[in-house]
C-alpha cells in the first residue's frame, strides 16, 4: 500500500528525436528539433499507485504518481476532473448505438477540459518559479488559465481572436487576466503572444509548446480506464482543435499499459473536426504525417478552430495506430448534435459536443462503427459558454 502518494517525474523526452531534458528546469520545445517534449516517469514505482487510487479525492490528482508536480504545495486544484461517464440511454437508441457513452466534461471548474491541461501547467509553472504566463487561446483555454493564475497568484496575459465567445473574453477579466483582443486566428494570436513573451519575459503555455498541458489532459485517459474497470471502450471519439486530447489520452494507454493496469487493447481513436477548419482530416486522408496550414479557418466550435497544429504527427499517429479514422462535420450537423444532446440526455453541450453526434451518425451509417461496439463520446465542454452563438442557432432549429 502507498500512503503518501508523490510525483515519479524523472525527465522530459522529445517525442521525435528522442533527446532528454531535466523536468526542473522551465521548457517548451525541443530545443534541438523544436518538436513536442513529453514528461516521463519511473512507472515501475508509480505501477503501485493502482491499489491505492479507491480512497482518493475525486479529481485529476488522483493519479499523483505519473502527474508531474513534486511538492503537493505547488498543485492548483479547483477539483477538475473525475467527471461523470453517463449511459446515454435515449441517445443510444435514436442513433441505433445501443452501448453509447458520455463523458461530460463541461462540469469541470470553467466549463471545459481545458481545466485539466492548465491546473497541471500553473501548477508546474509555479514549482519552477515561473510568475508570468501567456497563451494564444481560441476560448477556453483562456479562461481556465486565468482562473488557475488567480488561485496560484500568478499573472495571466491572453491573447484571443476578437470573435471568440463572450463567456471566454467575460471570464478572463473576472478573474484578472490581461486580455488582448487580436484581428486574426488562434495562428496570429500565437504569434503575437510568443512575441510579447519575449519582450516581457512572460512563459508562454500554447498547448503542446510547453510539456505539461498534455499531462493534465492525459489524465481523461486514465479516468475512462479506471471508471469503466480497467477496460477501455471499443471507440473514442473526439473533437479536435490542436489534438492534445488525443495526444494526452494515447499517452496515458501507453503508461497504463507498461505499469500494467490494463493490456495492449487500445480504443480506435477517432478525430472530429468541422468542415470548415480541417487541417487534421486532410493529412489523414492525404496520408500525410503533418498537416498544412488550413486556410480561411471557421466554424461556430472556437474550440475546433484551429487551422495549424504542432503535435499534428502525435494525433495521426495515434489514429492511425488504433485503427481509428478522422472526419469533418458541418456547423449545422453539430448544433443537431447539440440539440441532440440536449433534449435525449439532459446534457448541453458545447457545439464541440455536439460534433460528436453527428460524427457518430455518419460512421454508423457508413459503418466506420459497428452498433455493438462500445462508444465514448468525449463530451469537451459546457454549451453555457456559447451562449451568443448557440441562441440563434438553436432558436433557427425549432
Ligand atoms: C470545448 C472544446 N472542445 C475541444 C477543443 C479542442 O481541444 P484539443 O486542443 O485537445 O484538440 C477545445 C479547444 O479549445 C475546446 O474548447
Ligand atoms: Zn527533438
Amino acid at each position: 500500500m502507498i500512503s503518501v502518494p508523490e510525483s515519479f517525474i524523472t525527465h522530459l523526452e522529445c517525442s521525435n528525436c528522442g533527446l532528454t531534458y531535466e523536468h526542473t528546469d522551465p521548457m517548451r520545445t525541443c530545443p534541438s528539433c523544436e518538436k513536442v517534449l513529453f514528461a516521463r516517469y519511473d512507472l515501475d514505482k508509480a505501477a503501485g499507485a493502482k491499489v491505492d487510487l479507491q480512497g482518493r479525492d475525486p479529481n485529476m490528482w488522483r493519479y499523483r504518481e505519473v502527474m508531474p508536480v513534486k511538492d503537493e504545495a505547488n498543485i492548483i486544484t479547483l477539483g477538475e476532473g473525475m467527471t461523470p461517464i453517463i449511459d446515454a440511454v435515449r441517445l443510444a437508441k435514436e442513433v441505433g448505438s445501443p452501448r453509447l457513452l458520455l463523458k461530460d466534461e463541461g462540469v469541470c471548474p470553467t466549463g471545459s477540459f481545458k481545466a485539466r491541461g492548465l491546473s497541471a501547467a500553473v501548477s508546474k509553472a509555479k514549482e519552477l518559479g515561473l510568475t508570468k504566463l501567456t497563451m494564444p487561446s481560441a476560448g477556453n483555454a483562456a479562461g481556465a488559465m486565468a482562473a488557475y493564475a488567480a488561485a496560484g497568484g500568478l499573472e495571466a496575459n491572453v491573447f484571443m481572436p476578437k470573435d471568440a465567445p463572450s463567456a471566454n473574453q467575460v471570464e478572463c477579466l473576472a478573474y484578472g487576466a490581461n486580455l488582448t483582443l487580436v484581428d486574426g486566428f488562434i495562428n496570429d494570436a500565437g504569434r503575437i503572444s510568443g512575441e510579447t513573451a519575449a519582450e516581457r519575459g512572460l512563459f508562454d503555455v500554447s498547448t503542446l509548446k510547453e510539456p505539461y498541458r498534455a499531462e493534465g489532459k492525459k489524465t481523461m485517459g486514465y479516468e475512462i480506464a479506471e471508471q469503466l474497470g480497467w477496460r477501455l471502450p471499443d471507440v473514442i471519439v473526439y473533437p479536435t482543435g490542436g489534438g492534445t486530447g488525443v495526444v494526452g489520452m494515447w499517452k496515458a494507454f501507453d503508461e497504463m499499459e507498461r505499469m500494467g493496469w490494463i493490456g495492449s487493447d487500445r480504443p480506435r481513436m477517432v478525430v472530429v473536426q468541422a468542415e470548415g477548419c480541417a487541417p487534421l482530416v486532410k493529412a489523414y486522408e492525404a496520408g500525410e504525417r503533418h498537416a498544412e496550414l488550413f486556410p480561411n479557418p471557421h466554424t461556430l466550435a472556437a474550440g475546433m478552430r484551429v487551422p495549424v497544429a504542432i503535435g499534428d504527427y502525435l494525433v495521426l499517429d495515434a489514429v492511425r495506430e488504433s485503427g481509428g479514422t478522422a472526419l469533418t462535420v458541418t456547423d449545422e450537423q453539430m448544433v443537431r448534435g447539440v440539440s441532440d444532446l440536449s433534449s435525449q440526455e439532459g446534457l448541453f453541450a458545447a457545439p464541440e459536443g455536439g460534433a460528436l453526434v453527428a460524427a457518430l451518425r455518419k460512421m454508423l451509417d457508413d459503418g466506420t462503427v459497428s452498433r455493438d461496439e462500445r462508444v465514448l463520446l468525449l463530451v469537451t465542454g459546457s454549451g453555457l459558454k456559447y451562449l451568443d452563438v448557440l441562441t440563434p442557432a438553436l432558436v433557427a432549429l425549432r
